[in-house]
């Protein structure tokens, strides 16, 4: 078991053997108490016990950004990322990317399995024939500035999309907690191109329920003057594999984000508005931006060589290198790294010459101990920014773009913790260390 890796469950069902328990002694008090080892977790409620005196609060454990802290059980999506590993289900990130489809991946993680045939037509026929929002959603989008960001656009329309679906609170019931997952994934590409168009000053593209679910995508992107816009399939399917690769990554940011406000049995519009708004901010989505910005500034393949000195003396970072959980190739940067070409090739951008620069930097990186022996290898932001760069998709975008597939993956988590017997309201504690019983000093004598 190292840092990187998800736990998982004791083959002995989690009961403690007399060799699975943690003994602690207090030297405050010189007691001695012992606490099972269950699934390679210490319950954070057993060091309660622990008391100076009687009428003591007991311990707490002290866990800023939880991390090392496991704030839930779950089956979703495993993690090795010293091994470079990332399955959903039990299933292998790289067989899904070459064998399934976006929109039966979001099954796999909404359902825990994967679907028979007819269960999976069903599915796409249900996303397909939800894509469509209200037009006051549309109307409310429209009012935006015309230069709002985006990310800024999908948050709000999906907080209020709440107020569209008001039945959606009654989380208990397992036909709405499905509509909300169904119209949450269908809706979600329709609200991320109004928001594209938007920016641009074109009219709203509205779905076309005969094309795939990327496939409707690229036409609400693009669509002009043209009867029916026609996706071209290899731009389809890299799109379908970078969803597939973004659909969903256990307990981060905004997944935490998603499960504590659903915690509040919240309806799931909001609870997703929250896993939205955690993903706008930089340290999340993001880092595909500032690669992009990196390879302009390298500006040629002459200059990869003194770009690297200066990041190895400290006075630059090679965006889109490291990862805090894969100490390894991010098994999805290698993945992305085949549809490159391919996308650029499609869009007309093969000679794009920082595709080249990317392609050295990697290289060069890759060859130098520096960089090894930090255990530095691209991560899945490395190479992202160049498709969708090539998809003439703006910057101010490319959060979006994520929120699209991680839509499965938050819907997934927020199923689970709803079904979970152990959930309870999400309320952290805190060490208080601030002043106590002032006297409150009239606003003229201060
Ligand atoms: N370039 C140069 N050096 C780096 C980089 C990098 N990208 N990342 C880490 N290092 C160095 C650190 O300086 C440190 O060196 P030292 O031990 O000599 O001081 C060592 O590698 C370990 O780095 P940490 O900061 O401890 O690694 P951590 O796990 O905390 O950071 C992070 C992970 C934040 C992703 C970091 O690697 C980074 O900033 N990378 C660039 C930004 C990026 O690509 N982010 C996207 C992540 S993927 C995603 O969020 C979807």
């Amino acid at each position: 078991m190292t840092d990187d890796q998800t736990r998982t469950g004791s083959s002995n069902g989690g009961v403690a053997t007399a060799q699975e328990s943690l003994t602690v002694t207090d030297n405050r008090t010189g007691e001695t108490y012992e606490m099972p080892i269950t699934e390679g977790t210490v319950k954070a409620m057993d060091f309660r016990q622990i008391k100076a005196a009687e009428g003591d609060f007991g311990l707490m454990t002290y866990d800023p950004a939880f991390t090392n802290t496991a704030h839930c059980r779950s089956d979703i999506t495993y993690i090795d990322g010293s091994a470079g590993i990332l399955e959903h289900r039990g299933y292998p990130i790289e067989q899904l990317c070459e064998q399934s489809t976006f929109l039966e991946v979001a099954y796999l993680l909404v359902h825990g399995a994967l679907p028979k045939q007819n269960e999976l037509d069903y599915w796409q026929y249900a996303i397909t024939h939800h894509t469509y929002v209200h037009e006051n959603i549309k109307k409310s989008m429209e009012s935006f500035r015309y230069d709002a960001h985006p990310m800024a656009m999908l948050l709000s329309t999906v907080g209020a999309l709440s107020s569209f679906y008001p039945q959606a609170k009654e989380i208990g019931d397992a036909t709405e907690r499905y509509m909300a997952v169904v119209r949450l994934i269908a809706k979600m590409p329709t609200l991320a191109a109004f928001a594209y168009r938007h920016q641009l000053g074109l009219p709203y593209v509205y779905p076309d329920n005969d094309l795939s679910y990327s496939g409707n995508f690229l036409s609400m992107l693009y669509k002009m003057t043209e009867v029916t816009y026609e996706p071209d399939p290899r731009l389809e399917r890299a799109l379908d594999v970078l969803w597939i690769l973004h659909a969903d990554h256990e307990q981060n940011c905004s997944t935490a984000a998603v499960r504590a406000v659903g915690s509040s049995q919240v309806d799931p519009y909001s609870a997703l508005a929250a896993g939205v708004a955690a993903l706008y901010g930089p340290l999340h989505g993001g880092a595909n931006e500032a690669v992009l910005r990196m390879l302009d500034r390298i500006g040629t393949t002459d200059n990869v060589p003194a770009f690297l000195e200066g990041v190895k003396n400290r006075e630059e970072k090679l965006m889109g290198f490291g990862h805090r959980v894969y100490k390894n190739y991010d098994p999805r940067a290698r993945i992305i790294k085949k549809h490159v070409d391919e996308v650029l090739e499609a869009t007309g951008g093969a000679d794009n010459p920082k595709l080249a620069i990317a392609v050295e930097l990697e290289q060069r990186a890759l060859d130098d101990e520096y960089f090894t022996d930090r255990k530095l290898y691209p991560n899945v932001d490395y190479y992202s920014g160049l498709i969708y760069e090539a998809l003439k998709i703006p910057t101010g975008m490319f959060t979006v773009m994520f929120a699209i597939p991680r839509t499965a993956g938050w819907l997934a988590q927020w199923l689970e913790m709803v079904g979970d017997e152990e959930t309870k309201i999400a309320r952290p504690r805190q060490i208080y260390s601030g002043e106590r019983e002032l006297d409150y000093t009239p606003i003229g004598d201060r």
